[in-house]
């Protein structure tokens, strides 16, 4: 089959979304490299991945299947109150239901955003003593950071756009998107003006 590169935002997003950051081959592609990168670390050893929802839908897909390791799989629901862009009160919508003790985990997120998802997160998966926790983040923005927090694997770096799709939502819209686009402005302006 003749795949086109996509590169271009399809007719129906472009006046929500500006343009395409990371294209769908370019995810598939650096996935596959931070799923090598995993595997080597975790020398085939079984890992719990924890997930946390929902933003992860897509990337926990994409890199479980490159992970050739056995593996447990768990969610974490974590939400930050209300849609807007900034990351504010965190409130826990699913508890961990896999025992995670002297195990091997790794905690995949979309984004690594401010960090106050990640540094409430870990402390919770922490006192439940785990062998080791790594993190596993698709995007970092490090511009937004107010947390000293780092992950251990990154797919891409990238600056502080709002960025959605491929799992990353505004207000709850846009996971379905293939590829990682940047919000037009106006789309959230509107609604933070609300
Ligand atoms: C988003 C994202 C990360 C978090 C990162 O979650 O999925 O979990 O924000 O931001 P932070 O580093 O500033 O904490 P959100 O609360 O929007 O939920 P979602 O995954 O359901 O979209």
């Amino acid at each position: 089959m003749n795949v086109k590169r996509k590169t271009s935002v399809p007719p129906r997003w472009r006046s929500e979304v500006e343009r395409i950051l990371i294209t769908d081959e370019q995810l598939a592609k650096r996935i596959k490299i931070l799923a090598h990168e995993i595997e080597k670390d975790f020398r085939g050893r079984e890992m719990v991945v924890v997930s946390l929802l929902s933003g992860t839908v897509m990337f926990l897909a994409d890199l479980i299947r490159q992970l050739n390791l056995p593996l447990r799989l768990d969610f974490i629901g974590v939400s930050s109150y209300g849609s807007g862009s900034e990351s504010g009160e965190l409130v826990f919508t699913k508890e961990l239901r896999l025992d995670v003790r002297n195990r091997d985990v790794l905690l995949v997120d979309d984004i690594l955003d401010t960090g106050k998802t990640l540094s409430r997160v870990l402390p919770k998966i922490r006192a439940l003593k785990p062998r080791r926790i790594k993190t596993c983040v698709l995007l970092n923005k490090a511009a937004r950071r107010v947390e000293k927090i780092q992950a251990d694997y990154v797919g891409f770096e990238i600056p502080d756009y709002f960025v959605v799709g491929y799992g990353l939502d505004f207000a709850e819209r846009y996971r379905n998107l293939p590829f990682v686009g940047v919000l037009h402005p106006h789309i959230y302006e509107v609604f933070s003006a609300k």
